[in-house]
């Protein structure tokens, strides 16, 4: 499979290193451009792609063309590669909020991918929701899915508004993990544990709790009340989360961030 990598940021480098580290393709089969000598340097030495200056040259017999820019800079991908793209070549793009109609009016092209990956992406740990037009062949499907499937874990869905709800959950949600991660933290170095001390507490609380989770597969509650004893410490601690609202905040947050889609993509909440 021959990959042209549009973008040779942060994305576009942890996919070219992924693919080519899981055997998705080959070094020689991969090809990134970017407009930035600094930023194609660095993907050509940390992955040993050849890159480019020019978009178009880029995606010359490629099979999957690689979407990994900013959404604001999509205008200028459209006009350089509009009428550029043949019709057996699939573009997969994993630019935030922007639709599946944005990017096949844009780019005059109906075989396209949208994908929605999240951050842990880069260390293979991710979550990529996707979604194909009809024009798209099973084949570049399976090109499709074998790329996502190199970043962690992937699931197709067949309704675009999965993957402005999973942008609000998955895609942000590192974000909000983070933010717990850093309250719990200072919480701990609040009542008296250094800060080393306190990181290292709550990172394996953190990840020994979500393994488990996932590993018992029981409803979150259940291990919530395997944790509570009657009249002790956690249940105290569980009633000033619920009291400030914890439950409620995270609904919020969800709602906002898929409101924020949805606005960006171009569709109103109310
Ligand atoms: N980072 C994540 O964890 C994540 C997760 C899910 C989805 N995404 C999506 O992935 C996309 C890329 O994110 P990123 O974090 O990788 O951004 P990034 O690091 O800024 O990468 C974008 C790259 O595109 C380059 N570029 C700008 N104009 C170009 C042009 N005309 N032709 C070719 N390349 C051009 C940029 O170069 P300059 O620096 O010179 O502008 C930059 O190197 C975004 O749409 C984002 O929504 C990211």
């Amino acid at each position: 499979m021959r990959i042209a990598v549009i973008g040779a940021g942060v994305m576009g480098e942890v996919i070219a290193t992924s693919i080519i580290e899981k055997g998705v393709a080959t070094v020689e089969s991969v090809v990134a451009s970017d407009p930035e000598l600094t930023r194609r340097q660095c993907i050509s030495e940390r992955c040993g792609i050849a890159t480019m200056a020019e978009n178009r040259r880029a995606i010359q017999d490629a099979d999957v063309i690689l979407l990994t820019i900013k959404p604001q800079t999509l205008p200028f991908i459209c006009h350089d590669l509009a009428g550029h793209i043949a019709p057996d070549q699939l573009v997969l793009s994993i630019i935030a909020g922007t639709t599946i109609h944005t990017l096949c009016e844009g780019l005059l092209h109906a075989s396209v991918v949208r994908a929605m990956p999240n951050m842990p992406a880069q260390i293979g740990q991710g979550m990529s929701l996707w979604m194909a037009t009809p024009d798209v062949t099973p084949e570049q499907k399976e090109q499709a899915q074998s790329i996502l499937a190199a970043m962690g874990n992937e699931f197709e869905v067949h309704e675009e508004k999965y993957l402005d709800m999973a942008t609000a959950v998955s895609g942000s949600g590192p974000a909000y993990v983070f933010l717990f991660i850093e309250a719990m933290i200072d919480a701990a170095v609040h009542i008296g544990f250094s800060r080393p001390m306190a990181h290292d507490l709550v990172m394996q609380t953190v990840n020994g709790s979500a393994a488990y989770a996932q590993r018992s597969g029981k409803h979150p509650a259940d291990l919530r009340n395997m944790v509570t004893s009657p009249g002790g410490t956690t249940t105290e601690a569980l009633l000033a989360l619920e009291s400030a609202g914890f439950r409620a905040a995270m609904t919020k947050a969800v709602l906002a961030a898929y409101d924020k889609t949805r606005a960006l993509g171009g569709v109103s909440s109310k």
